[in-house]
């Protein structure tokens, strides 16, 4: 386990960026856009199986030894899946969202290949600095990735990519140079960013206190144990947050906008 919040994002965004570079060059876009390094991060997001071991509330360890309490509860029922977001007291630290695949809603091959997959991995690794970046520790092949991408695309995602962060995310509000989610797509758009057009570009409004917008993933390789493919990695989220009744900053998440923000990862 990490002892410094600092680190394990640190070592979350090394790799994320590795596999998007779209995200790299819009932080930096941004950066000279706000004339300042701190473009603050919302949220993360991580991708996993309900299977003991490796369930959220195991991978949520490493965040709850620093100080993260688990907050609200979510269900994707049409994508099969739970999630939990995790909050740290203090509101500056970004906030996880982890989701986990209800795997024994899949069909039975299904299930079949990611038994093959997690059959011979140690769980005790879960522990592990850097377990939250770490990949895959399973070889699939093609047409396995093909056959869980025809029935969930986040098995296959999450079968191709492993444990990583599958997005970061700008916290609008705490940018200097625009205020506006329609500002920030604007600006992407202008810079030949492709957006998440699923359920409009933009997901949520005011009313629910918080808009949301993403890019689609980028594609890059991926060694499958028959052949090496181009397929969707990780994209880039902005987030807009609006005040509740009580005057203070929401800081949850909506379901029905998170339902369309996975489907950033949908091949184009
Ligand atoms: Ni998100």
């Amino acid at each position: 386990m990490h002892t410094s919040i600092n680190d394990l994002f640190a070592g979350l965004w090394a790799d994320y960026v590795a596999i998007t570079p779209s995200a790299a060059r819009i932080h930096e876009l941004l950066q000279q856009h706000d004339n300042s390094n701190d473009i603050i991060n919302d949220h993360i997001a991580l991708r996993t199986f309900n299977v003991p071991g490796l369930a959220v509330a195991d991978l949520a360890v490493h965040f709850t030894q620093l100080g993260y309490v688990q907050s609200g509860e979510y269900d994707f029922n049409s994508k099969k899946l739970n999630a939990w977001h995790f909050q740290h007291p203090n509101p500056t630290q970004p906030k996880v969202f982890i989701s986990e695949l209800r795997v024994d809603e899949l069909s039975t091959d299904a299930q079949a290949i990611i038994q093959k997959m997690l059959a011979n991995m140690d769980l005790a690794i879960v522990a592990s600095d850097n377990f939250l970046y770490s990949g895959t520790h399973w070889q699939v092949s093609e047409t396995d990735y093909r056959a869980l991408l025809a029935e969930s695309e986040y098995a296959a995602w999450l079968a191709a990519w492993g444990f990583r962060a599958n997005h970061f995310t700008v916290s609008v509000n705490h940018l200097s140079s625009m205020h506006e989610l329609t500002d920030v797509n604007a600006l992407l758009k202008e810079n030949g960013f492709v957006l998440n057009t699923s359920g409009g570009e933009i997901k949520g409004s005011p009313e629910v206190c918080l808009a949301q917008s993403s890019t689609m993933a980028d594609s890059m390789p991926v060694a499958f144990s028959d052949a090496t493919v181009a397929i969707p990695s990780c994209f880039y989220e902005f987030a807009q947050r609006y005040a509740m009744a009580n005057g203070e900053l929401y800081q949850g998440f909506v379901a029905a906008s998170a339902d369309k923000i996975f489907e950033s990862t949908n091949v184009n």
